[in-house]
């Protein structure tokens, strides 16, 4: 089996925006965390600045675009430091088709980009798409070549993606990384997080989801893309968990160095506070960044919250 090559993070997000630049993206800048859209207090992903394109409210500049959006979601903010994977604040890197590209295009790029960019060996790798969408299902057995025990069917639960309650959406497709690829395929679990993690999610966003939960086909089908830049850094890194990655593990570092601890040494409660106190300040210093000051409701009362959890974690 091939290993895939070290990559900083700073690197893995610039092979990913050059890979769509060369392919017709234009590379736009991450909007602010403070969104425009008021269905939601904080940007949770990428596509949100492209909203009002996928509605059909605003032209597109460019049919492609690619971007590095900082993204802040809080619903598993007590799984942050206790899982490998969990984040306030992440890097969302997305390819995004404005009614150009769809389906078999986005896998054929997500790929391309795994294994030969990122250098991810094939047989490593675990796709999942949502239950009814044969269309993907074949796309990723019969053009990709993936065989179809690898190739999972999801619910609504998990593969059909809609930034919030309302608004575009569409099924998706992932993939998935096998970080013990010797368990063999006779179990594929993709909610087993000790051996898969989801590295990139591809939205096929077609329709608009309405309050009532009905769903209109949007004027245009879409591509909304999201790879998690400290989940490609934990694979390409080899580090067991997102936080030991160079994106984090320098504040994490520091606060040790600041308590007298030696990480390495460490017990696993106080690693847990670390790696909460890494991944707190990265939102905080972000979301300061954007103009959000603490306050009792909105967002200004997350920032308050999140600089409670850390000065509580650090033991001020
Ligand atoms: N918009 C795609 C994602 O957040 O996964």
């Amino acid at each position: 089996m091939t290993v895939p090559p070290f990559l900083t993070g700073n690197q893995i997000r610039h092979k990913f925006l050059d890979f769509y630049a060369q392919r017709g993206h234009e590379i736009l800048p991450s909007a602010s965390l403070v969104p425009e859209d008021p269905t939601v207090l904080l940007t949770i992903a990428g596509m949100l600045q492209f909203k009002p394109i996928f509605l059909g409210q605003r032209r597109a500049e460019f049919l492609r675009a690619t971007t590095a959006q900082k993204c802040i979601r809080t619903n598993d903010i007590e799984n942050v430091g206790r899982t490998a994977r969990h984040h306030t604040f992440f890097e969302m890197l997305g390819n995004f088709s404005f009614g150009d590209y769809f389906k078999e295009k986005a896998i054929a790029y997500a790929w391309e980009l795994s294994t030969q960019v990122y250098g991810l060996p094939p047989e490593r790798l675990v796709v999942s798409v949502f239950r009814e969408d044969d269309e993907a299902f074949a796309i990723w057995r019969d053009q990709i070549g993936i065989p179809a025990h690898r190739i999972q069917r999801m619910d609504e639960a998990d593969n059909f993606w809609v930034s919030g309650v309302t608004g575009p959406c569409g099924p998706c497709s992932e993939i998935y990384y096998d970080f013990h690829p010797e368990l063999g395929d006779a179990h594929i679990d993709l909610e087993d997080d000790t051996r898969f993690i989801e590295f990139y999610n591809l939205v096929f966003m077609q329709y608009n989801r309405d309050a009532d939960g009905h769903l209109t086909p949007l004027e245009k089908q879409n591509i909304d893309t999201g790879m998690g830049l400290e989940r490609m850094a934990q694979i390409l890194q080899r580090v067991p968990n997102n936080y030991e990655t160079d994106l984090i593990f320098p504040i994490i570092a520091k606060a040790a160095d600041l308590a007298h601890i030696d990480y390495s040494e460490a017990s696993e409660s106080a690693k847990v506070s670390l790696k909460v106190i890494g991944d707190h300040v990265r939102s905080v210093v972000q979301m300061i960044a954007d103009g959000i000051t603490a306050a009792n409701v909105g967002r200004g009362y997350i920032l308050r919250r999140l600089i409670r959890r850390w000065y509580a974690t650090a033991g001020y």
